[in-house]
């Protein structure tokens, strides 16, 4: 696969072209923000760690019959992957009140709740990623109904194979993001990453964050760098790491 032009530019992740239409090559950066992009800094090997976090549990998912953009880890910071038109939808799943929930609703610090709390944001910096319901994703023609409830299916699935999976490992998934988009069969497919940027995890006996929470805690890079590591050693098998 030959690499192309930059089609688009995250916060953390790049998007190429390749010479192949149905797919492109996600290219993880160190750049990490916080506080809806107000702090950015760059901590090396923050890319080659998430690169391999999302290539691990991404596979895992793909095993138990989800439907993900993932195809393959070409090199350490680059996933071959299958091109997405994507949903600006921020899909948030929760086990444990934490977060922003917390300053939202009247939940008890580090609660669990019986039943997982789905939530969409609409994914929009103009007005700061606002939580949305059924109703006006629909109106905004963001996703159908259908669609809606696909995505809230497949991420209930997605929840119950990773919380398996990383509790095996030590690690508590009490929250994550995904963004889902559409295959040129309009297929609703999984996409973006799944990493310490985009989860809360916690150590599942001592409770210690192991997550981008760090760096909003404000620990510095090399604090923050050896808990990505940490996750990239609890998860990945070693013969992955490079
Ligand atoms: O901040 P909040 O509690 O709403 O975050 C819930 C989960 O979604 C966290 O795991 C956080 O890392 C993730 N998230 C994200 N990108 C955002 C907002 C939240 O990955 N823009």
């Amino acid at each position: 696969t030959n690499i192309g032009t930059k089609i688009y530019s995250g916060k953390a992740k790049d998007i190429y072209s390749t010479n192949n239409e149905y797919e492109v090559i996600v290219k993880f950066r160190d750049d990490i923000t916080a506080g809806d992009g107000e702090r950015k800094d760059n901590f090396q090997g923050k890319g080659k760690y998430n690169s391999l976090i999302s290539s691990k549990l991404f596979e895992i998912l793909e095993e138990s019959n989800i439907n993900t953009q993932y195809i393959k880890l070409i090199e350490n910071c680059s996933i071959l992957s299958k091109n997405l038109k994507m949903i600006p939808l921020e899909v948030i799943c929760r086990n444990i009140a934490t977060g922003s929930l917390l300053k939202k609703f009247p939940f008890e610090k580090a609660q669990k709740l019986k039943v997982p709390i789905i939530q969409m944001d609409y994914k929009n910096d103009e007005y700061h990623d606002p939580m949305l319901n059924d109703d006006i994703a629909i109106a905004l023609k963001i996703a159908t109904q259908d669609e809606l409830n696909q995505i809230r299916t497949i991420t209930l699935k997605i929840n119950k194979i990773l919380s398996e999976f990383l509790k095996e490992k030590g690690i508590l998934l009490v929250d994550f993001k995904l963004e889902f988009g559409k295959d040129l069969k309009e297929n609703i497919v999984l996409g973006d990453e799944i990493s310490p940027d985009t989860c809360r995890f916690w150590n599942i006996e001592t409770l210690k964050t192991l997550d981008k929470d760090s760096f909003r805690q404000g620990q510095n890079q090399n604090e923050v760098m050896s808990i990505y590591q940490q996750v990239c050693t609890m998860i990945v098998d070693e013969n992955d790491l490079k």
